[in-house]
């Protein structure tokens, strides 16, 4: 008995030893960014001066995946990254999170989404007479909002960009070494599009490919980073994932696998093109679904999702102390 409880612990030390080292061997392989230190140092000083607050990661947009080293072209997805900036914001507005935004450059940011350049260029008018600049009044009241919310809680928001795959790679893992220290109090809320095929390095082309005869490129499965964050990274931070399809039929039993392929405790499932007025939020024993008429009543769905979570989050930190007091 005592040698076959010794064995079984030896295969599950293996098991759990080869799983890191697999992660570890295609992490080595990948172009590793320069700036994760900093990265690191800041995300650190910024959670240590929000630590009387919850934390949430949001992760936003989408990933980049090179055809060549010295990259001219490259594989990306439809992500805008709306998903990810509006959630930050109602995070951010119920003034209980701070929230480290990792997002895809160029993608969509918390309150700049609301208006493109060109868009807000129209509102501005300058007077030749007096050199001076005016915003158009009709456009004031929601200027002012906005700016308004900003004001309130940017010191409660950190901003970090990606583009490509291995850059969101190395950095959320990077990321989750200073979110562990906070423990059940850490939301992560992986909203980002990311990619599951690359180029390793070694099969890219160095120089631009040319043109002169027809392509035929090759790509390899980029291992789900779910497992290890949620198994080794941050073990015992509220985690939600996020599952797209755009096959309906296929998209909850999809999710349902996540959870129980993972072990995380939510996954929100949505289909590319209802993405922006229904989804399901599904756990280990029920689903929910949060339906919103965008169009018609100027809603956000997100608005929904964000408290809707919020709240799964406080259960589960009341669940952790209660379970933390009787041990
Ligand atoms: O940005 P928008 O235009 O507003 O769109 C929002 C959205 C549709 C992108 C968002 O709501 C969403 O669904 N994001 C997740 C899309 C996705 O990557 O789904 P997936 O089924 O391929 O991956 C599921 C989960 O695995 C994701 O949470 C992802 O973070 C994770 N993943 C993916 C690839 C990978 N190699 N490792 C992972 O861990």
């Amino acid at each position: 008995m005592a040698s076959g409880t010794s064995h079984l612990m030896t295969q599950r030390q293996s098991s759990v030893f080869d799983e890191l080292v697999q992660i570890d061997e295609f992490f080595a392989q990948l172009q590793k960014p320069s700036n994760l230190d900093s990265i690191r140092t800041k995300a650190g000083e910024f959670c240590k001066r929000n630590e009387h607050l919850k934390i949430a990661l949001i992760t936003s947009g989408g990933t980049t995946v090179p055809m060549e080293l010295n990259t001219v072209r490259f594989v990306d997805n439809f992500s805008a990254g709306t998903r990810g900036s509006a959630s930050t914001e109602y995070l951010l507005q119920t003034g209980q999170y701070a929230v480290i935004f990792l997002y895809r450059s160029k993608s969509l940011e918390p309150y700049s989404r609301h208006f493109s350049p060109d868009e807000l260029l129209n509102q501005l008018q300058w007077e030749p007479e007096t050199d001076d600049i005016t915003v158009s009044s009709s456009f004031k009241p929601k200027l002012r909002e906005i700016l308004k919310h900003k004001k309130e809680t940017e010191d409660r928001l950190l901003k970090i960009t990606f583009t490509t795959l291995s850059e969101y790679l190395f950095t959320l893992r990077e990321l989750t070494l200073v979110l562990n220290e906070f423990g059940s109090n850490t939301m992560l809320y992986l909203a980002a599009a990311v990619s599951d095929f690359y180029i390793p390095p070694e099969n890219m082309a160095i120089h631009k490919i040319q043109s002169s005869e027809p392509l035929r490129l090759h790509f390899e499965l980029v291992p789900k980073v779910l497992r290890p964050l949620v198994k080794f990274w941050v073990p015992d931070a509220f985690v939600i994932s996020f599952k797209l399809e755009t096959d309906e039929n296929i998209l909850l039993s999809k999710a349902r696998k996540a959870l129980t392929k993972y072990g995380h405790k939510l996954v929100i499932a949505n289909e590319l093109n209802t993405r922006k007025d229904k989804v399901t939020l599904v756990t280990e024993t029920d689903s929910e679904v949060i339906k919103v008429d965008s169009q018609l009543n100027n809603v956000e769905i997100e608005k929904f999702i964000v408290e809707n979570v919020v709240q799964r989050h406080q259960d589960f930190i009341t669940q952790v102390e209660a379970e933390t007091s009787t041990h």
